[in-house]
C-alpha cells in the first residue's frame, strides 16, 4: 500500500477539520436531525450498553451520538485534526467517548473486542476497503454487528447529473464557493476503488461475501427529510443520491 497516498488522505482531512461540521450532511443542523439519527442508530445498534468502535470517526459524529445514547464508544481516525474536533466536542458535551489515532485498514485491537463496529462515509475513501472490512469483522465479538452508513453520490443518470450541475452553478453564484473543487488529486482518486460511493446492494454483497448473516438495508429517509428542511432550496438539488445503512452480524 502506498504510504504517500495514505499521507495525502490524512493531510486532506487535517485541512478540512476546522469547518467539516459546518457542511451540509456532515455536522448536525437541527434537533429534528439529531432525533432522526438517534432513531436510526437505536434501530441499527440496539439499546443496551454496548462496546462500540467508530472507525474513521472524523469529528466524532456517530461516536458522540452513540455515547449520548449510553454506549461505551471509541473513535479512531488517521487525521489528528479531525480527532481534535471530536475530543473538543466530547469535553464540551461531557460525553465519555474516547478518541485515538488509528488506521481503519490495520486495527490494533484484540479479536472480539467490540459488540458493534460502525462507520459513516468511510468506505469510499479507503484504498483497500475489503481488507478494512475483514479487519472490522475480526474485532467484533461473535454475534456482534457491523454497521455501515454510506452513499452513492456519483450517479450515471443524466437527469441527476443535470440537477447536480444546476445546483453547483447556484452554489457558485450564491455562496461564492467553488463546488467543483475535488477532495483528492487524480493519483488518490485512482487508488480508491469506491471513489464516488457505492450502492447499498454492493455493500450488502460485500458483507454477505465476508460471512456476515442477517444482512439488512435500513432507510435514512427520516434523517434526509430533516436535513433537507434546513437546506437552501438550491442545495437540495445536489442532495438527491442514494444514502443508506447496512447492518450484518458476525457468526
Ligand atoms: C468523510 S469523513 C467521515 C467522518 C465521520 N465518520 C462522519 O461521519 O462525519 C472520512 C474520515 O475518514 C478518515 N479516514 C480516512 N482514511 C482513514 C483510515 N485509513 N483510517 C482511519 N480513518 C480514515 C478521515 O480522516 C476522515 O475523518
Amino acid at each position: 500500500m502506498s504510504v504517500a497516498v495514505k499521507q495525502k488522505i490524512m493531510e486532506t482531512w487535517n485541512q478540512r477539520a476546522e469547518d467539516y461540521d459546518e457542511q451540509f450532511g456532515h455536522g448536525l443542523k437541527s434537533l429534528e436531525e439529531k432525533e432522526a439519527w438517534k432513531e436510526v442508530l437505536k434501530a441499527a445498534v440496539g439499546s443496551e450498553n454496548l462496546d462500540i468502535l467508530d472507525v474513521g470517526t472524523g469529528t466524532g459524529f456517530l461516536a458522540l451520538i452513540l455515547s449520548e445514547l449510553g454506549h461505551n464508544c471509541t473513535g479512531i481516525d488517521i487525521s489528528e485534526k479531525m480527532l481534535n474536533q471530536a475530543k473538543k466536542k466530547a469535553v464540551q458535551n461531557r460525553l465519555p467517548a474516547s478518541f485515538h489515532y488509528g488506521d481503519a485498514e490495520q486495527l490494533s485491537f484484540k479479536e472480539g473486542s467490540f459488540d458493534i463496529v460502525i462507520n459513516r462515509h468511510l468506505l469510499w475513501t479507503l484504498p483497500h476497503p475489503e481488507l478494512a472490512m475483514e479487519n472490522w469483522i475480526k474485532v467484533l465479538k461473535p454475534g456482534g454487528k457491523l454497521v455501515i452508513i454510506e452513499g452513492k453520490w456519483m450517479s450515471d443518470s443524466i437527469f441527476l447529473k443535470l440537477k447536480t450541475f444546476v445546483g453547483k452553478c447556484l452554489i457558485a453564484l450564491v455562496e461564492r464557493k467553488n463546488p467543483w473543487e475535488k477532495y483528492y488529486d487524480k493519483e488518490i482518486r485512482e487508488s480508491l476503488p469506491f471513489m464516488g460511493g457505492l450502492e447499498a446492494n454492493k455493500t450488502v454483497q460485500l458483507m454477505n461475501s465476508m460471512g456476515l448473516y442477517e444482512v439488512e438495508i435500513m432507510s435514512l429517509d427520516r434523517v434526509i427529510r430533516a436535513q433537507k428542511k434546513v437546506m437552501p432550496p438550491y442545495r437540495k438539488l445536489l442532495y438527491n443520491y442514494e444514502r443508506y445503512v447496512v447492518t450484518g452480524k458476525k457468526m
